[in-house]
């Protein structure tokens, strides 16, 4: 009898706390954005990895659009000859790099001056400073270097326990690929699903053709928006391919040193009555 009422006082708690979210969540949705639809990424499970395809696609997009307004301010040009990134040459990242101006000073007089860029030197922000960036557009763009992983949010109860277990940790990558495709209205450039209030200070960036492919990939904005997606998640951590794959590998040698501890206990105990 006891049990029972145990076992019902644990459901109506459960059943409690899901109804509880779940009216918040409706509430949540009444007036507020909807939750980003999730995507298939290549970089997505456990064995994920970057499309270098993908990643080249997407720098060209940043590079030609977002660069215009949004700084990248931790990636230095290296970065994008690295294992596990787009997978340019050490000359042609040489080459990019000596196409954008360089701030470096100061020199004898004092003076701060201008040179080409180096692969060490990081990509030069399009604003000196925030400020100045909101004088000229109305609102300051964030910078991109990790913005794929600060855009990130909980799917709520009870998905967010769920999303651990399946491995999903594309939120913010989903998030920015929503965004560039949520302006659904004609009307109003400014006006997007996907953004907290709906009103965004940044017009709809990408449109249809605007950023030549050269290996047949569909000039859409769609395909920019998860090409360029793709290329800020790599921004965000460059070394993701090489943490899954560590990650795959320790978890190989923890079962095969919990099954030799198993068998190392058996042994041990072999004589001992227990
Ligand atoms: C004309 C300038 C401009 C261009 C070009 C531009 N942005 Fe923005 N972006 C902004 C501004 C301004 C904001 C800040 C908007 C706000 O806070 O209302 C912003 C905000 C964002 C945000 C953050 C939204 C949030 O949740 O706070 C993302 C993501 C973003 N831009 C992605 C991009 C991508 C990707 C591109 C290139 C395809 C791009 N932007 C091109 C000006 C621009």
């Amino acid at each position: 009898m006891v049990h029972t009422k145990k076992i019902s006082l644990v459901a109506a708690i459960l059943a409690g706390a899901l109804a509880f979210s779940m009216s918040a969540r409706a509430q949540d949705h009444a007036h507020a954005t909807p939750t980003p639809e999730r995507q298939s990424w290549t970089f997505g499970g456990p064995f994920g990895g970057f499309d270098k395809g993908q990643l080249q696609r997407g720098f060209k997009v940043y590079r030609e659009v977002c660069a215009n307004c949004h700084s990248l301010s931790r990636i230095a040009f290296r970065t994008l000859a690295e294992e596990g990134g787009p997978g340019f040459s050490e000359s042609q990242v040489k080459a990019l790099a000596a196409e954008y101006k360089v701030k470096d000073g100061p020199d004898d007089k004092g003076e701060m001056f201008e040179r080409p860029g180096r692969a060490s030197d990081r990509f030069p922000a399009p604003f000196p400073n925030p400020e100045a960036a909101r004088a000229a557009l109305g609102a300051a763009p964030p910078d991109m270097s990790v913005l794929a992983k600060a855009r990130s949010y909980s799917r709520g109860f009870p998905l967010f326990l769920v999303d651990p277990l399946i491995q999903y940790q594309e939120h913010g990558v989903d998030y920015i690929y929503a965004l560039l495709n949520g302006y659904t209205n004609k009307s109003d450039q400014n006006w997007n699903a996907y953004f907290p209030g709906n009103k965004i200070g940044m017009a709809k960036p990408l449109s249809d053709g605007q950023v030549e492919y050269t290996d047949g990939a569909p000039a859409t904005v769609q395909q920019y928006a998860k090409d360029v997606s793709a290329f800020l998640m790599w921004t965000a951590e460059p070394a993701l391919e090489k943490r899954k794959k560590t990650g795959f590998r320790v978890m190989i040698f923890l079962i095969l040193f919990a099954g030799l501890l198993y068998f190392t206990k058996k042994k041990v105990w072999a004589g001992v009555a227990h």
